[in-house]
Order: structure tokens, then C-alpha cells, then sequence
């Protein structure tokens, strides 16, 4: 069984990304970074990635080639508050699930290091 089935497949992603999107939008540091006006296409990017990381379908890849996501937030400062930030809404998505503890060690544990590795600014 892959980890995405694990947690409950499809449902549980869009749950997730979801409540991380409902921080967002009211966040004072996270929310200009946002482009576009709707957060909706960039939660169903990050919802696609993940879907496709935790061994669910490819479709991020069919629809974005290949992740290269340290490149793609190059044009975005993202520093310690925005690092943060992003942590603290994941954190509350997260909680949310209520997954079973050993499942939510490993999402968590991914998402501090691949928040890490955005960080291009001091
Ligand atoms: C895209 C900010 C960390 C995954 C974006 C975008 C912003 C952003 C502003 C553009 C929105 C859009 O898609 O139009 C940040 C900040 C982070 C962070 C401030 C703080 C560290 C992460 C992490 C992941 C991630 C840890 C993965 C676990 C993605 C994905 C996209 C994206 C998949 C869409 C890429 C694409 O296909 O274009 N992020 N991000 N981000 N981010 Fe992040």
C-alpha cells in the first residue's frame, strides 16, 4: 500500500490542501507573495504534487513536466517568516487530519525538510 492510500487516497489531500489554502489567504506575509487573484489553481497544483509524491496518481507531472519546485519558488523571497508561515498553516492542516501518529511523523517530517529547502533568502 502506498503512504497516499494509507492516509485515505484523494479526500485526504484535497482536505489538506484545502485548510492550508484557508490560512493563506489571510496571511499577511504568504498572501502577496500569491500572483493570482484566485488561490484555487495554485492549491490544486500543490494538492496534484502531493497526490503524486506520496505515490498517487501523476497527473501534476502530465499537467507541469517535472517538479523542480526549489526552481520554481526561486522568484518568490522566501526567508524565515515566509518559511515559517508556511509551517504554521501546514501545522494546522495537518492537526486537522487527525492520522494515525506514525503516518503524521512522516508527512510532518517532509514538509520541515522540504520547507527547509525552499529557503533562497536571508
Ligand atoms: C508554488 C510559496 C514551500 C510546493 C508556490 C507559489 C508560491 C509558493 C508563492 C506560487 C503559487 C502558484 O502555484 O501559482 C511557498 C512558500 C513556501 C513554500 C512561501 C515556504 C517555505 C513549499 C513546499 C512545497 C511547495 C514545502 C512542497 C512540499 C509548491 C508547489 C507549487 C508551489 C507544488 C506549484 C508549482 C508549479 O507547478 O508551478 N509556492 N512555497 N511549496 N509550491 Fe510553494
Amino acid at each position: 500500500m502506498t503512504f497516499y492510500e494509507a492516509v485515505g487516497g484523494e479526500e485526504t489531500f484535497r482536505r489538506l490542501v484545502h485548510r492550508f489554502y484557508q490560512g493563506v489567504a489571510d496571511d499577511p506575509v504568504l498572501r502577496p507573495l500569491y500572483p493570482e487573484e484566485d488561490l484555487g489553481p495554485a492549491e490544486e497544483r500543490l494538492r496534484l504534487f502531493l497526490i503524486q509524491y506520496w505515490g498517487g496518481p501523476s497527473t501534476y507531472s502530465q499537467q507541469r513536466g517535472h517538479p523542480r519546485l526549489r526552481m520554481r519558488h526561486v522568484p518568490f523571497v522566501i526567508g524565515e517568516p515566509e518559511r515559517e508561515a508556511w509551517l504554521r498553516h501546514m501545522r494546522d492542516a495537518v492537526d486537522e487530519l487527525e492520522l494515525p501518529p506514525d503516518l503524521e511523523k512522516m508527512l510532518w517530517d517532509y514538509f520541515t525538510m522540504a520547507a527547509q529547502s525552499m529557503v533562497n533568502s536571508r
